[in-house]
């Protein structure tokens, strides 16, 4: 590399980057929703940049503390860890089914983030960030429980919506606290709560109200060079903003509960860090988890002002990441910031919002269990309709159309024409390059497009916008087909057969980078096309016109993937809304 290159090297990219997704509540299965907006952009960013040669680490787990938890575990009539036993396992299958590749996935009921967290509120309190106030709360005499978060329902004083919880209106966004709600109820017995008092530690979020403006609006661009990568979501700088701008409330960070991690103050028995304060720190507690195993030093990903730092998550959490996370960061003073929260929107399912409790879901392992084709198609059709900066929605007819249309009849028709005729020409052995003067401006226009591609859906990419890269991948294939169909090589194989060679040593190229340009987006898909076209092991950088090597023997492939039937298809919807199912 010379040097010109290396300094511009350094001022594009960061030393390493570490990533985040939500950790999920170890409370029910995977979805479609989840998948789509934390987990699978994450491991396409994640598979580029490792295919790229970047220093990166990406950390999860399960979440397993808060109502989400203990709530369930009622509901079920059993208890919290159980519950969350049973989900750690189960969430897990899901990931590994649609082969998300974290790098470590970790839980929060561990003795080990209890310690961190504790930690962690230790030093926060040392550095005098909270306020300690005795105040009355709502309690529920029948229950024996202070009432919190989900804990507590009751009419929205914004919007009187029914149904709002003590910590939200789910109907219009607005951020609430119990003593706020009209007619109060609890969730655990229907009683009218009663106030007690209790003392409580409180974040001062106003005191941070100057720096987060900064830092939300322009913190991560200044003083580098401006590359669009580093420039937040609008719909992310918007929730928070319109967050800052309704005034920064004080925010209780302990709550009284006795699941959770214990606050380690003398005297505050039956208290826990609040789950929102805890969770985040299970970022931490895998990096450490991942940095013992690994013989690294956790403090370079969180502590080194060369990392970047990147949070996954579904559009619920963006002010919990963008504003109170780096408030309790900064508080602690030895941490960096998050740089990029590339938030997605929700996705909905056949037009109704994704709901749980009404089994209106696709379930990852249950789909994944029945369907015998891999992680690909799934991730595919994700990825094609990602709700990356608007809702978006998942149909089975669509599903069935980008499977059969696009997958199938482009990518799949492609791949297998080159290695039929390419066996039928040559007995599978790949073509010699062409010389130079032998190409025809139909040649020359593929080679431009092959000789861009790692580059254009590199930077797709790297500014997180999945569905166009993914897209611009599938073009090479588009393109590689159309080629195909206009040069018509079986035409002139009688007559003309070193032109055909030209033709199919260049069909050969197209389908060897497809091996690698659609390695984050269909893994499965590319390692079959890599292993059989013999560029294993090559990497991003090795995108090129040439990636193929001259006299290549092609490996078996068999065929990519099979369309989805009308009965399929209907009996998918069928599932939809079937609590027996
Ligand atoms: N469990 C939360 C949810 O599913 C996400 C927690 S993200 C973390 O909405 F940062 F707190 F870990
Ligand atoms: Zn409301």
């Amino acid at each position: 590399m010379n040097k010109l290159q290396s300094t511009t090297q350094l001022i594009r990219t960061p030393k390493r980057r570490l990533i985040t997704s939500a950790l999920p509540y170890a409370n029910g299965p995977i979805h479609v929703g989840h998948m789509a907006g934390a987990y699978l952009p994450a491991d396409i960013y994640v598979r580029y940049l490792r295919s790229a040669g970047e220093e990166v680490l990406w950390v999860c787990g399960s979440d397993e503390h808060g109502a989400a938890i203990t709530l369930r575990a009622k509901i079920d009539g059993t208890t919290p860890r159980e519950i969350v036993d049973k989900y750690h396992v189960e969430m897990q299958r899901a990931f590994k089914g649609l082969d998300i590749s974290f790098d470590h996935y970790s839980r929060t009921s561990s003795e080990k983030h209890h310690k961190v967290a504790q930690d962690f509120f230790l030093k926060l309190l040392e550095n005098d960030s909270f306020e300690v106030k005795t105040q009355k709360q709502y309690f529920d005499e029948e229950a024996d429980q202070f009432l919190a978060d989900r804990y507590i329902t009751g009419t929205c004083p914004k919007c009187h919506a029914d149904e709002a919880f003590g910590d939200q209106c789910e109907k219009c966004g607005s951020t609430l606290s119990p003593t706020e709600l009209i007619n109060p109820k609890s969730t655990l017995s229907g009683a009218k709560p009663v106030l007690k008092p209790t003392t409580l530690w409180y974040l001062p979020m106003g005191r941070h109200e100057e720096w987060l403006k900064d830092y939300i609006e322009n913190g991560m661009l200044k003083g580098k060079a401006h590359h669009d990568a580093k420039a937040w979501k609008s719909h992310v700088v918007g929730q928070c903003k319109s967050w800052i701008d309704g005034g920064l409330q004080s925010r209780a960070m302990t709550r009284d509960l006795n699941w959770g991690v214990p606050v380690p103050v003398e005297g505050a028995d039956g208290k826990v860090l609040y789950v929102w304060l805890d969770a985040p720190l299970g970022y931490i507690t895998a990096t450490i988890e991942w940095a013992e195993k690994n013989g690294q030093d956790w403090r370079n990903w969180w502590q080194n002002a060369d990392t970047e730092l990147l949070h996954f998550i579904g559009k619920d959490n963006i002010v919990f990441h963008c504003i109170i996370f780096p408030i309790l960061l900064k508080q602690h003073g030895d941490f960096i910031l998050p740089h990029q929260v590339p938030a997605n929107e929700f996705m909905n399912l056949e037009g109704d919002k994704i709901s749980t409790s009404r089994n209106w879901a696709v379930w990852i392992s249950e789909f994944l269990e029945n369907n015998p084709s891999g992680s690909d198609p799934m991730r595919y059709v994700l990825t094609s309709i990602m709700p990356e900066q608007r809702d978006s929605e998942f149909t089975w007819n669509d599903y069935r159309d980008r499977i059969n249309n696009e997958l199938a009849d482009v990518l799949g028709n492609f791949v297998n024409r080159v290695l039929v005729l390419t066996r039928k020409y040559y007995d599978g052995v790949v073509p010699c390059a062409p010389k130079k003067d032998a190409l025809t401006d139909v040649d020359k226009s593929l080679i431009a497009v092959l000789e861009v591609a790692g580059e254009g859906i590199g930077d797709l990419i790297l500014r997180h916008r999945y569905r166009d890269a993914q897209l611009e991948a599938m073009n090479v294939a588009r393109r590689g087909n159309k080629y195909l169909t206009e040069v018509e090589p079986w035409k002139l194989q009688k007559n003309d057969p070193e032109r055909v060679r030209t033709i199919m040593h260049l069909a050969c190229q197209v389908v060897g980078n497809l091996g690698i340009v659609l390695e984050p987006f269909l893994p499965q898909t590319a390692s079959k096309i890599s292993v059989s076209f013999g560029v294993e092991g090559s990497t991003w950088k090795d995108v090129s016109p040439t990636i193929v090597n001259d006299e290549t023997i092609l490996g078996d492939l068999p065929i990519l993937f099979t369309k989805i039937d009308e009965e399929t298809v209907e009996a998918e919807k069928a599932k939809l809304g079937n609590k027996g199912g």
